[in-house]
């Protein structure tokens, strides 16, 4: 979870406004577990020269196998929804504010096939879907644990001191998925979005589609994860896959 440097003080609270909402979006979720990959230093060759360079400048030794583990599952996972080899994909990560290649990421070719990633040191996730632009984030429980989470994450009307950790990064993982979903990212102010809440279309930003939210069930009480399609449904279905080999 990275929260300082994006947030623009000038964004005015708001709510998230329910949107009309109909059928139900899929989408697939891979999870692996960076702890558990030894062989991790043997499986960069898909990886392309952008990948690379972030991986080399990684200092931290558990961030950059974190970013390795995701980086390769993400391509052997889209390798096999497009029927390509990993190392044939190409990613369109051009930002949309800056032109920089740091933005959502985008195959290029197959436009209808949405992809989404997330890393922590210990759990990643890779979410794809050809319904709907997808927005995934898992985060470790214990990063909400700062003094001054809640003022920089929390809207000001959900600040509560009856909120424990898991609660507080709940509503953390739900934001960022739907930003992501938006292709948005915190340029948005955190603290001026309330929770979205799963199942439930809302208008996240006034100028783009509606979301819907849904919590990812981990099973493992030291991360929580939500999903997020750029879309109204009544439902949003995700099915969850261990990565090959995890
Ligand atoms: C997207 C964002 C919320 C991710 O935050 P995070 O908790 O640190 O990281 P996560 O591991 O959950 O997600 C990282 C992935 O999000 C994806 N991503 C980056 N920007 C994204 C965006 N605007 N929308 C959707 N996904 C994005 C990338 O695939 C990235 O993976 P990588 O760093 O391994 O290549 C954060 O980086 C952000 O807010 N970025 C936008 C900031 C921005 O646009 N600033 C203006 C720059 S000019």
């Amino acid at each position: 979870m990275r929260h300082s440097g994006v947030v623009p003080p000038s964004v005015p609270p708001r709510a998230p406004d329910a949107a009309p909402a109909s059928g139900v979006g899929r989408a697939d979720a891979w999870f692996a577990h960076p702890g558990r990959s030894v062989a991790w230093e043997r499986r960069l060759g898909p990886l392309d020269p952008l990948e690379r360079g972030r991986l080399a400048a990684l200092r931290e030794p558990m961030a950059a196998r974190a970013y390795a583990v995701l980086h390769v599952l993400a391509r052997d996972v889209l390798g096999q929804v497009v029927g390509a080899k990993p190392g044939q994909l190409v990613f369109d990560r051009t930002c949309a504010r800056c032109g920089d290649e740091h933005g959502s990421p985008r195959l290029v070719g197959h436009p209808g096939v949405h992809v989404s990633l997330s890393r922590t040191p210990d759990l990643v996730a890779v979410a794809v879907s050809t319904d709907a632009p997808v927005g995934v984030d898992v985060e470790r429980v214990a990063a909400t644990r700062f003094a001054g989470f809640d003022g920089v994450a929390m809207h000001p009307s959900e600040r509560s001191r009856d909120l424990d950790d898991a609660a507080r990064a709940v509503s953390w993982v739900r934001k960022e998925a739907a930003l992501k979903a938006l292709g948005a990212g915190f340029v948005v102010d955190p603290a001026a979005l309330r929770t979205p809440q799963p199942g439930r279309a809302v208008l996240v930003l006034p100028d783009r589609p509606p979301v819907t939210v849904v919590d990812l069930p981990l099973g493992d009480g030291g991360h929580v994860g939500a999903l997020a399609l750029a879309a109204a449904y009544g439902t949003v279905e995700v099915t969850a896959h261990e990565a090959p080999g995890d």
